[in-house]
């Protein structure tokens, strides 16, 4: 039996990676974090389950990486863990370099210093955020690199750090080259999902507006699902490389946001340009969407391509399983569903609550 470490368990990625890999009969062991609140959603549904198994760690604590290493003895590493919200990074850029850049490199050198230098593979998540003020587009593994945030220069340490590993120590190691990736399971403050529950609140009276930055901002956005098979399969070649992993198609955020709303079931009309842009509903012509300077990054990518060309070839992996329509489908469906199940329990408690009041329920 396989078995794989995955840190950042309790993220989007993480998630749907641990069930991949349970599918394909591997012992799962994850790293998580200790906060005073249980934020284990996304992985809730794992308990109980025979090979799966959580571990204290953090990427900022080398001793609890070594701890980890030396206990679980993996065959494969999925590097997952990081501060991944690139708006973020400009809030705690020296945070974020901790755990995107230096993170990676005790991840590497815990694997030498515990004798698994030969043994174990090591996935490494990098991000198509490395091209940033993109030089060329599509972008391919031979585009240069020129990142343009501070979450994007400690990946792009992390990028360097495990190719150097693999030159100078012969060890299996890579980076996946990913572009966006969204699903059900996105954080909330990424803006695809920010969208879809906005769009899920706004057609169930449950929010007035959406406020949202660049709306011209172009992304290569693909379902998470689909993607954390490639993260398998990177790992699975006779000779350790890089691959780009995106779909080859291009959308704006104003086109994400005008579908998310049309599967909402409300029409939006766009008007105006830059801070003056607002999106009105057709049917009512109220103002629904309208641009914050607040989202607004100090130096944001807007032009994000990517040319999965490799991955298709090399991995004999499939970019357009899941369409830009279908993963825009899935999200709104689910939010509006998760939306459609907070105003019930909210109606039920605000009706048991006036029952108390009259001393009808005792
Ligand atoms: P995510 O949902 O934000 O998950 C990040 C994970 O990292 C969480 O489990 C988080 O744990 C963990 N983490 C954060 N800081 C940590 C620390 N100091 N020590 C240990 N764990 C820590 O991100 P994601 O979307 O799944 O992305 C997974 C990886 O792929 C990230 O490295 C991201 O940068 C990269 N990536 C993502 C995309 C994308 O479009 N999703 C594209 C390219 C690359 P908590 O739950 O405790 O916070
Ligand atoms: N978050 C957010 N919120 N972004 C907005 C908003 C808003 O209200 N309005 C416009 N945007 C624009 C951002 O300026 C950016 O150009 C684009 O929407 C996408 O932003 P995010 O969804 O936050 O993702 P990201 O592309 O910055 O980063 C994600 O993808 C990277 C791969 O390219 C993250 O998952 C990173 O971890 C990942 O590396």
């Amino acid at each position: 039996m396989k078995t794989a470490l995955i840190t950042g368990i309790t993220g989007q990625d993480g998630s749907f990676l641990a069930e991949f890999l349970l599918s394909k009969g591997y012992e799962v062991h994850g790293t998580i974090r200790r906060s005073s609140v249980d934020f284990r959603e996304r992985i809730a549904h794992f308990e109980g389950t025979p090979n799966f198994h959580l571990h204290y760690a953090d990427l900022g604590d080398s001793m609890s990486i070594i701890q980890v290493l030396n206990k679980v003895r993996p065959t494969e590493i999925y590097n997952l863990a990081a501060q991944s919200h690139v708006q973020v990074s400009f809030d705690s850029p020296e945070f974020t370099a901790d755990v995107d850049a230096t993170g990676v490199l005790r991840i590497l050198e815990g694997v030498r210093q515990c004798g698994l230098a030969q043994t174990c593979r090591i996935y490494q998540a990098s991000t198509s955020e490395l091209y940033g003020k993109v030089e060329e587009v599509p972008q391919n593994e031979n585009t240069p690199f020129h990142p343009y945030s501070p979450y994007a220069v400690a990946k792009l340490y992390g990028y360097w750090i495990v190719k150097e590993y693999r030159e100078a120590y012969n060890m299996y190691c890579c980076s996946g080259i990913l572009f966006n990736h969204e699903s059900e399971r996105r954080g909330e403050t990424f803006v695809t999902r920010k969208i879809t529950l906005a769009a899920a609140r706004i057609a169930q009276d449950k929010q007035d507006k959406l406020f949202l930055g660049n709306m011209d901002s172009l992304r290569d956005w693909g379902y998470a699902k689909d993607y954390v098979e490639c993260m398998w399969l990177i790992l699975q070649q006779e000779k350790p490389e890089d691959f780009v992993i995106a779909t080859g198609v291009q959308h704006s955020v104003r086109e994400f946001t005008e579908l998310a709303f049309r599967y909402a079931g409300i029409e939006l009309e766009f008007k105006g340009k830059g801070m003056d842009e607002k999106g009105y509903d057709k049917a009512t012509g109220r103002c629904l969407v309208e641009v914050s300077e607040d989202f607004y990054r100090p130096t944001d990518v807007v032009n994000l391509w990517g040319d999965p060309s490799k991955a298709r070839t090399k991995l004999g992996w499939n970019p357009n399983t899941t369409s830009f329509e279908e993963l825009v489908k899935i999200m709104v469906e689910h939010d509006m569903a998760k939306v459609a199940v907070e105003r019930e329990s909210e109606r039920v408690r605000t009706n048991l609550a006036a029952y108390l009041e009259k001393g009808i329920v005792k």
